[in-house]
């Protein structure tokens, strides 16, 4: 599909999980891509393909640094660039609101100095939320996060929207829950969960009753894509809730990890992390439905047992 002939999309923290899948689904539909991120391009590892493409060009800087003149000549920046772990957050959580809020300013700053950019797509995340109010948890529902990296992300979207108010930066918020798939960041607690099953070491299950949405990370791509593609005035200043649409408990989710290697690995239980107590990712995704057409293909069960066979192959 050649739909996106010259049609420029710049991603931050475009070497990591998501960016390096968004890039290809870009390249793969003829959009011209350029990739920003602090990672070597020698460490680029997820971008092997992307930086033989002659339309995407890797550009090798932070987003703190980004200027004006790196964005212009494209319609639509892709935010991802943060530090996206939540437990890195609580051990250093000035680091983590360095990047994930110092970080959105840098860029906003760039943007609304640009002419060229229509949609600025931001990666929001269910650890906005906390605790919530009512469910489904709508786009309505107030962002009341009980943890560092929840309330960096919440504070990053903030300044997108004041930066929409003031100067007009066309932003929109795309939040996920637990976003899983082929070359998922290690340290999040279902890639550990599906090694230790695969090795039958125990799977550490930190409180229980929680809950999350868990995404494929294909369906996510997709409705990323569905932003990128939509007229302007469907999107901008809109936020929509991208996931399964479906709510586990993690203990629910550490037995299907076991389910999807077949392994009978023990669960041990260990306390609640703070502030996860009571946390739910109850997310209804009708208005993604709505606006974007949206529709997950793949469910949570199939996405874990689609990650299992990555994790197995990688060890
Ligand atoms: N993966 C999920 O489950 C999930 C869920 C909800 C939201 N999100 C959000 O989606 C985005 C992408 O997540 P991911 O899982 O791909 O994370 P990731 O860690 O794999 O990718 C983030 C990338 O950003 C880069 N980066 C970090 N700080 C930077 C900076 N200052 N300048 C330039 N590059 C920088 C990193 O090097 C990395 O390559 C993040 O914003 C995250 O908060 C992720």
């Amino acid at each position: 599909m050649a739909r996106g002939q010259d049609i420029g999309v710049f991603i931050t923290g475009a070497a990591g999980f998501g960016g390096s899948h968004l890039a290809a689904a870009l390249l793969e539909r003829c959009y011209r891509v350029t990739g920003l991120d602090v990672t070597p391009p020698s460490r680029a590892g997820l971008l092997r393909g992307a930086l033989l493409n002659e339309c995407f060009r890797y550009l090798w800087k932070s987003v703190q640094d980004v200027r004006t003149e790196d964005i212009e000549g494209h319609a639509v920046v892709v935010h991802l660039a943060a530090q996206a772990d939540a437990p890195l957050a609580f051990e250093s959580p000035r680091y983590t609101i360095m990047q994930n809020i110092d970080g959105t300013v840098a860029l906003l700053e760039a943007v609304r100095r640009a002419q060229s950019v229509s949609k600025v797509l931001f990666a929001g995340s269910g650890n906005e939320i906390g605790r919530a109010r009512y469910t489904p948890i709508d786009e309505e529902h107030p962002l009341t996060p009980h943890n560092p990296y929840g309330f960096s992300k919440a504070a990053a979207e903030m300044a997108l929207e004041a930066w929409r108010l003031a100067y007009g930066v066309p932003s929109v918020v795309m939040r996920s829950g637990v976003v899983v798939g082929p070359n998922m960041r290690q340290e999040v607690f279902l890639f550990r969960w599906l090694r230790n099953a695969l090795h039958g070491k125990p799977i550490v299950v930190e409180g229980g009753k929680q809950t999350r949405d868990l995404a494929f990370i294909d369906d996510v791509v997709r409705a990323w894509m569905l932003v990128i593609e939509a007229p302007v005035e469907l999107v901008v200043g809109e936020k929509f809730f991208v996931g399964s649409g479906e709510e586990y408990a993690i203990e629910e989710l550490a037995e299907m990890c076991r389910d999807a290697v077949g392994s009978d690995a023990p669960i041990e239980y260990a306390a609640y992390r703070p502030g996860e107590e009571g946390h739910r990712e109850a997310f209804s995704i009708e208005k993604a439905r709505r606006v974007l057409g949206y529709a997950p293909r793949v469910s949570p069960k199939e996405a874990v047992a689609l990650t299992a066979e990555w994790v197995r192959a990688v060890g």
